[in-house]
């Protein structure tokens, strides 16, 4: 399979990357990144999640963050939606897109959305059904695709049966997630050639958390099979609430250098990306955690 000669990023460093912050980020600090990934270029960008404020609060701003920002033309503003419930609440901020989102993992279902894997595709099926009735794309994302916090390593099969499910109920894309980043490339590749049983190499995405540091291998192994899309969140922010031990997503800017290098079209300026990464960074009071936006911002004149 030749490498793709161009690759879709989709940032979720506002909803993946804060959703795990313990203090809350203000509305105005949400909004302000997400006006500097599109200045970066980042035309895909999954903004908030319309989930219970009593289960991860820091999205509870979700309408005024949708509200905040100043829209693109050209660029595709996503949200995650757990239940009919949410899709309504979010059909007034007019996303482009929706997730939902579902776990390989029994365990894991219970803890995130608290239901069964079966129950949560029960509740889907109503808001797939709206979401495309509005002209609205559906997304669906799958967690636990690799490993769980819960229940350990993850079989292909169990990916191969979620993916159905999705396929079942009319999802257009599914995303195989790595969401505590014990995947090393082989086992992903196995994931994602379950996922693709049921999907095209045009609908389907990768979502690498980078806790053991496996996350740009996972990517490489992905592009080898002919996958383009990956979701990425800018200086590595990230994390699960309900996936204890799980690290940042692996950081667009990391991503970013890989794929420029090796002659990958992203449309993305690196040099912005990482203005991104460090205004989010500077305002939490950390280092970022990606190594290339480190490194390039370290090289840059004083
Ligand atoms: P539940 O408690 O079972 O819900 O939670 P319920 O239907 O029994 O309702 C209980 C209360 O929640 C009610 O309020 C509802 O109104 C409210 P009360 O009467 O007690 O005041 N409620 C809602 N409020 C706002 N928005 C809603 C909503 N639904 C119910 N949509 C629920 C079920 C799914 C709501 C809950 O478990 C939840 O919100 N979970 C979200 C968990 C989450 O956001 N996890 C992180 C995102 S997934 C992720 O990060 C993985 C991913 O990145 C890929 C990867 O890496 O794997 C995508
Ligand atoms: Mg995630």
């Amino acid at each position: 399979m030749p490498l793709p000669t161009r690759v879709k990023l989709v940032e979720v460093g506002p909803r993946d990357g804060l959703q795990n912050e313990k203090t809350p980020v203000p509305t105005a600090v949400k909004v302000e990144l997400v006006h500097r990934l599109q200045a970066a270029g980042l035309r895909e960008i999954e903004i908030t999640s319309f989930v219970s404020p009593k289960w991860v609060p820091q999205m509870a701003d979700n309408v005024d963050v949708m509200a905040g920002i100043t829209r693109l033309p050209g660029v595709r503003y996503s949200v995650l939606t757990p239940n009919l419930q949410g899709f309504e609440a979010a059909l007034k901020s007019g996303p482009d897109e929706i997730v939902v989102f579902a776990s390989a993992s029994e365990a894991f279902s219970q803890k995130n959305i608290n239901c069964s894997i079966a129950q949560s595709i029960e509740r889907f099926a109503p808001v797939v059904d709206a979401a495309r009735a509005a002209g609205i794309y559906v997304r669906g994302a799958m967690s636990c695709t690799v490993g769980c916090p819960y229940e350990g390593e993850i079989a292909p099969e169990r990916v191969s049966y979620l993916a159905g499910l999705m396929r079942g109920i009319g999802v257009q894309h599914v995303g195989v997630a790595d969401t505590i980043g014990v995947g090393t490339p082989l086992k992903v590749q196995r994931a994602m050639e379950a996922a693709l049983k049921h999907y095209t190499l045009d609908e389907v995405s990768g979502h690498f958390h980078d806790t053991y540091g496996q996350a740009l291998a996972n990517t490489l192994i992905c592009l080898q099979m002919g996958v383009w899309q990956f979701d990425a969140s800018v200086a590595g922010l990230g994390g699960c609430p309900y996936a204890k031990g799980a690290t940042g997503n692996v950081a667009s800017e990391d991503v970013v250098y890989l794929l420029h290098g090796m002659g990958i079209e992203t449309g993305i300026d690196l040099d912005k990306l990482i203005d991104a990464g460090q205004f989010i960074s500077d305002f939490l009071g950390r280092p970022t955690n990606s190594r290339a936006g480190k490194a390039l911002f370290n090289k840059r004149p004083a």
